[in-house]
């Protein structure tokens, strides 16, 4: 693997069909899923580490989000990857952009209600990836479903040759989705947060049972959040998975989003279901088998 600072210099590294696996670093085994995945479909892959100032709000954590270079490398190497882009500001903004892709109504509400900005912030860095890099494939995680929302229809309405890949969220063995953030939990913080994929797994047997109401599922996720000491609920809300609007009744693809906050900590979690003819297949995300690495931190 080599890593390099400049697209020209990814460009020049990489041959055949390029998988692009964009990332804000401090690599987690949700990231590390989405290497593999890339690895899977790929003759070159390509991971990009940069934090992004544009998609965080002034009161947001861009000074404390995590940063490790050394260990980041390390990881992508294991996981198959070819070229580590990690270019500085500069190159990713050589001026400051003046364009804005803005996504419609997809941003209206969830994440982009609550991170005014945040959305326009992640469409420009990754159209920037996608301009300077022409992969033929990215990788993005399901759970940031409205991010993908926003990926998904950024590309189709520039254009962009690119097929977008979602891969499952990825839990640890007891059910917490895997975060950089989660590294701010302290000890009564963690066991708090296992509310979020406890209420979403209510949810999705339920739906395997038959239900198909929103504001059942909604419930579920409420009641368990509400029972945990120290989490402040923000929302938990069924979304049609390709327009995020809120959806009353589970009749076609969807997502049903939490989003608290846990101590200091804001946390996102969600299921996905995919509607068929006659039945509902629900996308939980996958189990850790062995330890998380970021426990070696
Ligand atoms: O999901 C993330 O880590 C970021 O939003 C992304 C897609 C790398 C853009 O900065």
């Amino acid at each position: 693997m080599i890593t390099v600072a400049t697209f020209a210099d990814v460009r020049a590294a990489s041959a055949g069909r390029v998988g692009l696996a964009p990332t804000m670093g401090y690599l987690h085994d949700g990231h590390l899923a989405l290497f593999r995945a890339a690895r899977a479909g790929s003759d070159t892959v390509v991971a990009s580490v940069f934090v992004n100032p544009l998609q965080f709000g002034p009161n947001e954590d861009l000074s404390r989000y995590p940063r490790d270079l050394e260990r980041d490398q390390r990881l992508a190497e294991q996981a198959g990857v070819d070229v580590l882009f990690v270019p500085p500001a500069e190159e990713m903004y050589p001026v400051l952009p003046k364009i804005s892709v803005i996504i419609g109504d997809l941003t209206d509400h969830f994440e982009g209600a609550r991170r005014p900005g945040h959305f326009a912030g992640v469409a420009v860095v990754v159209a920037k990836l996608f301009a300077g890099i022409q992969p033929a494939g990215a990788f993005f995680g399901r759970k940031d479903a409205q991010q993908l929302a926003v990926v998904r229809r950024m590309t189709v309405d520039l254009s962009f040759p690119i097929e977008i890949v979602p891969v499952s969220t990825v839990r640890e063995a007891d059910g917490l989705a895997l975060s950089s953030r989660n590294r701010f939990l302290t000890a009564d913080d963690r066991r708090s947060a296992l509310a979020l994929s406890q209420g979403l797994f209510a949810a999705a047997a339920a739906v395997e049972a038959g239900e198909r109401a929103g504001s059942a599922l909604e419930a579920m996720v409420v009641d368990a959040v509400g029972a945990a000491a120290g989490i402040e609920l923000e929302y938990a809300a069924l979304a049609d998975a390709e327009t995020v609007q809120p959806l009353s009744e589970l009749t076609r693809d969807a997502f049903l989003a939490v989003a608290a906050r846990v101590g200091e900590t804001r946390l996102i979690d969600n299921v996905a279901f995919s509607v068929g003819a006659d039945s509902v297949t629900v996308d939980r995300g996958d189990i850790l088998t062995g330890p998380s690495v970021l426990e070696d931190v």
